[in-house]
């Protein structure tokens, strides 16, 4: 069969590592995906940045939204970041023009995920975020193919590299919060804006996300209760450690009597619980099902290789005709699921 001709569009941290990786290894994902998988256009604000590549041989579009429209793509890669703008425009374009769209864009799905869910329906195109949640853990996946027979009643866990490395950092050195969120920011961790990291806004969005799939819901983020970390002091951690507890920032979607409970705040957890021993930039998902029992996944949450590793594993699906109706089912079935009451602790 023909190549699958891919448009990447936002050349950062992630962009670049997908691109080197996509280019690194075009013959073994050619023989896993059964299909060659080419690169043929990239988009970014400013070519002249040297990005350490040599980006000659492809494509170049300083417009994102015309690579997206444009008859040399079938697949337009978001990874510009943002929930409206570029971002947004792009990936409306895209999927309008009939592109498959994959994304790494947790807070777009989190604002209007279920809109371009609908959107990618009527255009019969996938759309795919594997990327978008908990960085290299495939727990898009997990919970969309692999828990399919669960009824889910809970799902937690940091979702969040930056806070985690943040918190580990000033609990093991005694380093202040400003030391080491700047840390995290030269590692290639943080948001551009890394208040979504320290506020717990990106906790709140890849939780939503994960509470559309695992229990069937429309991605809700308003309703819930936020708390971030940014008044977390080393004294609060020196005293929850003298009581048998580390702090953590958990995401945390449950069953109620009374609907879906999202919540994202500082929590002590008990030092010898699997969750307290995440420690870094690692990020960690526990999911609760009633034929599985709990499960939880961990690995790297945020930088660049990592993520390219969840981006490219949505390319190849697409690429084996793996394609998925948004957000795991046809818009049209979540209907019914809008009445179900979200509600914030
Ligand atoms: N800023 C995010 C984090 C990147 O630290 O987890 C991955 O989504």
């Amino acid at each position: 069969s023909d190549p699958l001709k891919l448009g990447l569009a936002g050349l950062g941290t992630v962009g670049i590592s997908a691109l080197k990786r996509l280019v690194s290894m075009e013959n073994e994902l050619a023989i896993k995906s059964s299909r060659a998988l080419r690169v043929e256009a990239i988009s970014a604000k400013n070519k002249n940045k040297d990005r350490g590549i040599d980006l000659t041989g492809f494509d170049w579009y300083t417009d994102p939204v015309e690579m997206a429209t444009s008859d040399k793509i079938d697949v337009f890669v978001e990874l510009i970041g943002g929930d409206s703008g570029p971002a947004e425009d792009a990936v409306r374009a895209a999927i309008k023009a009939g592109k498959h769209v994959i994304t790494a864009n947790k807070a777009l799905l989190a604002k209007h995920g279920n809109e371009l869910a609908k959107l990618a329906e009527e255009h019969n195109v996938s759309i795919n975020f594997e990327a978008a949640v908990a960085g290299g853990i495939p727990v898009i996946k997990a919970i969309r193919e692999g828990l399919t027979s669960n009824n889910i009643t809970r799902v937690y866990g940091i979702l969040n590299g930056t806070c985690n490395y943040i918190l580990t950092r000033m609990e093991d050195e005694g380093l202040s919060f400003e030391e080491c969120l700047k840390d995290a920011q030269r590692l290639g961790y943080a948001e551009a804006d890394p208040t979504f990291d320290v506020e717990g806004n990106d906790t709140a969005h890849k939780l939503a996300i994960l509470t559309s799939l695992a229990f069937g819901h429309e991605i809700e983020v308003d309703s819930i209760f936020l708390e971030g970390i940014t008044s977390i002091t080393p004294a609060d951690i020196a005293a929850a450690e003298e009581l048998g507890y580390r702090i953590k920032l958990l995401g945390v979607a449950q069953k109620t009597d009374s609907g879906i409970e999202q919540r994202v705040h500082p929590t002590m957890v008990p030092q010898d619980s699997a969750i307290a021993q995440i420690d870094g930039v690692t990020n960690a998902v526990a999911i609760e099902g009633d034929a599985i029992g709990s499960i939880t996944l961990s690995g790297p949450g945020a930088g660049g290789d990592a993520t390219a590793s969840a981006v490219i594993a949505d390319i190849v699906d697409i690429a084996r005709g793996l394609e998925v109706k948004p957000l795991g089912r046809p818009a049209s079935v979540l209907e019914p699921y809008k009445r179900a009451r979200m509600r914030a602790h």
